[in-house]
């Protein structure tokens, strides 16, 4: 994948957080999709829907691209904007309450939203795991602490997030938190080297709340974070 392809989509007005594209591409490198376009990917808290776009232009699946806080519609038009309106189809659920079809998707993708709602142990196992094709694959990349301060996010990150600090987590806590069932085959997750670029490429969109971060970028952010990244492998 070559990232410069999709530069200019990197902007404030799409990013939402650390560079959702340098966190796709580490997820693609390290673990590829190898679909064809009869498979579904869901590409699970897609934001303004550019990870959706990269996946349309990286993969032959269709791509379901799920959101809450972004509506369907707001999606849509910029799906036609960009092209992919025959690829890509928007919707807004809430990872709680999925509403498609049991073993729809063969991937699920999730940049940078997972954390908001998937931290209570079984979330997987009972949300996420019946929409999964038997041999499916899910990549996850989020924002968590490193493995050095496990269970200390509160303690350490409250100044930064508030109340959402708990979010953050580290790789072991994560493989804990996503589980053991009959039809996981692995649960790999690592901290990804996409850290300086990613929120850099954050900064540089001079975005309001790209500002807000940077102000707690050498306090907090970069002594005791990371970006979690999770594969899971489905029987
Ligand atoms: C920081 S944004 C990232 C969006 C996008 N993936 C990206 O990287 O640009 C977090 C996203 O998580 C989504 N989200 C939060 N809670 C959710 C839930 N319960 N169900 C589905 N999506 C959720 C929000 O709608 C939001 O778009």
């Amino acid at each position: 994948m070559n990232i410069e392809t999709f530069r200019k989509y990197m902007t404030a007005e799409i990013l939402m957080g650390p560079n959702s594209v340098r966190i796709l591409e580490e997820l693609l490198n390290k673990h590829p999709l190898s679909l064809s376009d009869t498979d579904i990917i869901l590409d699970l808290g897609c934001g303004k829907g550019l990870t959706s776009f990269v996946l349309s232009k990286e993969t032959a699946a269709k791509v379901y691209a799920s959101d809450l806080w972004i509506p369907a519609d707001d999606n849509k038009k910029r799906f036609v904007e960009w092209g992919i309106e025959n690829q890509v189809v928007p919707f807004c659920e809430d990872a709680n309450e999925l509403h498609f079809d049991k073993k729809l998707f063969r991937a699920l993708v999730s940049v940078d939203a997972y954390h908001y709602f998937a931290t209570k142990n079984g979330f997987f196992a009972e949300k996420i795991l019946p929409f999964l094709k038997d041999k499916a694959t899910v990549l996850i990349g989020i924002p968590g602490i490193k493995t050095a301060y496990t269970g200390r996010s509160e303690e350490l990150l409250v100044e930064w997030l508030g109340d959402e600090a708990y979010m953050f987590q580290s790789t072991t806590t994560w493989k804990e938190i996503i589980g053991n069932s009959d039809r996981i085959e692995s649960v790999v997750t690592w901290e990804m080297e996409c850290f300086d670029s990613a929120w850099n490429e954050w900064f540089d969109t001079e975005h309001k709340y790209a500002i807000g971060d940077k102000q707690f970028f050498d306090t907090h952010i970069k002594p005791y974070t990371c970006f979690v990244g999770i594969c899971i492998k489905i029987k």
